[in-house]
């Protein structure tokens, strides 16, 4: 058995949308974590991850009500520093004998607060409310508070809608606050989770040249003399996914990259010509368009638009792993968001916003089982790792591009004509953002044909096209967006190169929506 073991926290998912940030904080400082739903947290699976520390992450539910969620009693015995955070503080108190009340309009705090310090400053306080103005900035979301600290606690920090929005017993290294230390508006927060794992011992052992030679064992492990099949989309995921096994088992790794025909303007002979020149990968080119645009005719539903197309890429994946000898794996780029999400999905705490396809979707008939070498990382860290493995820098800077492709960005019925129009003009876009060396600056960039023609004049002539929608965001893991602040001269400039250099588009829009509230694809 390869054993390298790492340093673990574990997060216990009460349900917050924004658990995954607290997992991201903990990352920046080299710490090892993982998310487990409420519901999964077992005395045996606390005692399999051994963790060093806890974190409660926040939730919707209340403590107060009959069935809610709670972490095992076990973890409290655990012995190790833990961290609740919101719900998890509320959590924490109510298991400990503290007392927690139901929101009043009074007492619910959504938001921006600012907490005080107490007397005393715990070493978990190091670093805050240094600036001179007596408090710090923090982000609240609670509607029940702490209405009295369980025995143990002291209190170390007020806001006016929580009097107990920093509580810790010292003695058990128990931490509980009521705000959200892992978000951006609480502008200090990272200082927190810093002073957190300092407290619990955390050596900082997690960096990308560790984690390539453990998974180069670990794949080899797993693998054995056995055949590879790899997904390759040309995406930055699949790409160091197919490198790192190439690295570790070379020859027995085939690459199938599969052109949907939703793929954008001649990315497909891209793809193939940077690994054939580049990397000596064994790779098919499977050109199933057809196939995909023919069983899409017709459909407009964003879930089952993605439905269609993870069953045929599993279809044709079966279909190429069938030809090929010894095939019982297929290497997939997953990340770890996709894991979280999908966890969350069958059963988990989170609500369902778009089902990717890239995870759970996978049938046992396949017959083949999965290599993720990257299912413990966030988007910034396989470019970490990209970087590591000596991939172009090019390629580790594209920006990310859904397994759907161009179908999500085809809002409602997708045609090969309205496919054809978009990609002419996502790749005029994308011209215009590296001409003005904006490439690098935005998270992702695309546009999208929207399904309204609308009138319009050029020349003498009436116009009676499409509408096109262009996005531009910046992110840093995808979960929260902010939309890009495009000049207006780059926008005119941009909008007229669309319109006089492709035909079927006579109106352009910018999408000046963040995430939340909407998502960066526009279904
Ligand atoms: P949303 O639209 O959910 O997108 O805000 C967040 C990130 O995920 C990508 N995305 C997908 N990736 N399969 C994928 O592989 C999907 O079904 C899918 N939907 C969205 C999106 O491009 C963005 O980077």
């Amino acid at each position: 058995m390869t054993q390298v073991i790492h340093d673990r926290l574990l997060i216990i998912d009460f349900g917050s949308q924004v658990t995954q940030l607290i997992a991201r904080r903990l990352r920046e400082l080299n710490v090892f974590c993982e998310i487990h739903p409420y519901q999964n947290v077992t005395e045996a699976l606390l005692k399999e991850i051994a963790p060093k520390a806890i974190i409660f992450s926040g939730g919707p539910d209340s403590v107060m009500r009959e069935g809610s969620p709670r972490p095992p009693k076990a973890a409290y015995d655990l012995g190790v520093p833990i961290l609740g955070i919101c719900y998890g503080q509320q959590v924490m108190m109510h298991d400990l004998g503290g007392r927690v009340e139901a929101g009043e309009h009074a007492t619910a705090e959504f938001g921006r607060a600012y907490v005080t310090p107490t007397e005393t400053r715990p070493e978990f306080l190091n670093g805050w409310f240094m600036d001179g103005t007596g408090k710090e900035q923090v982000w609240m979301s609670h509607g029940d508070h702490v209405a009295e600290i369980a025995p143990g606690f002291e209190v170390f920090g007020t806001s006016p809608g929580a009097p107990f929005a920093i509580t810790a017993d010292l003695e058990r290294n128990f931490y509980a606050v009521q705000f959200h230390p892992e978000v951006h508006h609480t502008p200090n927060g990272a200082t927190i989770y810093e002073n957190f794992v300092r407290l619990a011992g955390f050596t900082g052992d997690w960096t990308m040249g560790a984690y390539r030679e453990e998974m180069i064992a670990k794949i080899r492990e797993q693998v054995g003399d056995n055949h590879v099949i790899c997904g390759l989309s040309g995406g930055v995921d699949s790409s160091v996914t197919a490198i790192l096994l190439h690295e570790a088992i070379g020859e027995q790794l085939t690459c199938v990259f599969v052109d949907h025909g939703l793929l954008r303007l001649n990315e497909a002979e891209q793809v193939v010509k940077m690994f054939r020149d580049n990397y000596n990968i064994k790779l098919i080119h499977a050109d199933e368009s057809d196939l995909f645009l023919g069983e899409l005719e017709g459909v407009s539903d964003p879930e089952t638009k993605r439905k269609i197309i993870g069953k045929l890429f599993i279809d044709v994946f079966q279909k190429y792993a069938n030809e090929i000898k010894d095939a019982k794996f297929l290497a997939q780029g997953t990340l770890y968001p996709d894991v979280i999400e999908s966890v969350s999905f069958s059963g988990g705490p989170s609500v369902t916003i778009k089902s990717h396809h890239n995870v759970g979707g996978l049938p046992e008939k396949m017959g083949l089982k999965l290599v993720e070498p990257l299912r413990a990382l966030f988007k910034d860290e396989v470019r970490a790792l990209g970087h590591e493995l000596g991939l172009p820098a090019s390629f580790i800077g594209r920006h990310p591009f859904p397994g759907p492709g161009l179908a999500i960005r085809c809002p409602g019925e997708i045609t090969r004509e309205k496919l054809a129009i978009l990609q002419k003009a996502d790749a005029v876009y994308i011209d215009q953002i590296r001409k003005h060396g904006l490439y690098d600056e935005i998270w992702q960039a695309f546009a999208a044909i929207l399904p309204m023609r609308t009138v319009g004049v050029m020349g003498d002539g009436r116009t009676y096209d499409f509408a096109l929608a262009l996005r531009a965001v910046t992110s840093v893991d995808g979960m929260t967006a902010d939309y890009y602040p495009f000049s207006h001269d780059f926008l005119g400039e941009t909008s007229t190169r669309i319109i006089n250099e492709v035909k079927g588009i006579n109106r352009v829009f910018y999408d000046c929506t963040s995430k939340p509230p909407g998502t960066i694809e526009l279904e």
